[in-house]
């Protein structure tokens, strides 16, 4: 718990992340969606997303949360881009991603060692005439 609180104050402190809690339909806390690392002068930041219970992946609340995470970063807090990394076999994460604007930029290519072997990581970002874009389409 004392860890919990410290990095808690530590994220009001540094005020470069906000970090919202995503509800289903029936009021449960499923996951969390964060905008972090914002930077006001290049005006970006990079977004952040885990639904916790497998049960619930593939149902459409990503998306939704993301979409709606975007709009307060380029409505709310006037960003001009938005980015992220993900690993390049998390075809569900890329899908969602695509889905909500996001292009690819750049491939780290084995960045990271998980599960015995080194993982390319994605790079992704969209910027905010491309998200005015997805709005004018309907998918926002
Ligand atoms: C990544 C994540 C946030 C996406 O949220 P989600 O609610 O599962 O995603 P959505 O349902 O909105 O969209 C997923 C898309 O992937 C597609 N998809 C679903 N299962 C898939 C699979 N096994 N393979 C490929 N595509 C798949 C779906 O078709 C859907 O697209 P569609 O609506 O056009 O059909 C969620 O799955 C998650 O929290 N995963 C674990 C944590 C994680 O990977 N976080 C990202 C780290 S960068």
């Amino acid at each position: 718990m004392a860890e919990e609180e410290k990095w808690y104050e530590e994220y009001l402190k540094a005020g470069k992340s906000k970090i919202f809690a995503i509800i289903s339909k029936d009021g449960t806390h499923i996951g969390n969606i964060g905008i972090h690392n914002t930077d006001h002068v290049n005006r970006r930041a990079t977004l952040g997303i885990i639904i916790g219970q497998k049960s619930l992946w593939g149902k459409g609340y990503g998306s939704d949360a993301i979409t709606t995470a975007l709009r307060y970063a380029f409505k709310d807090l006037g960003l001009h881009k938005v980015s992220l990394k993900v690993f390049s076999n998390n075809v569900r994460a890329v899908s969602s991603y695509e889905k909500c604007g996001f292009k690819k930029e750049g491939v780290e290519r084995e960045q990271v060692f998980k599960d015995g072997k080194f993982q390319d990581l994605l790079v992704m970002s969209t910027l905010d005439r491309e998200f005015d874009e997805l709005v004018k389409k309907g998918v926002e």
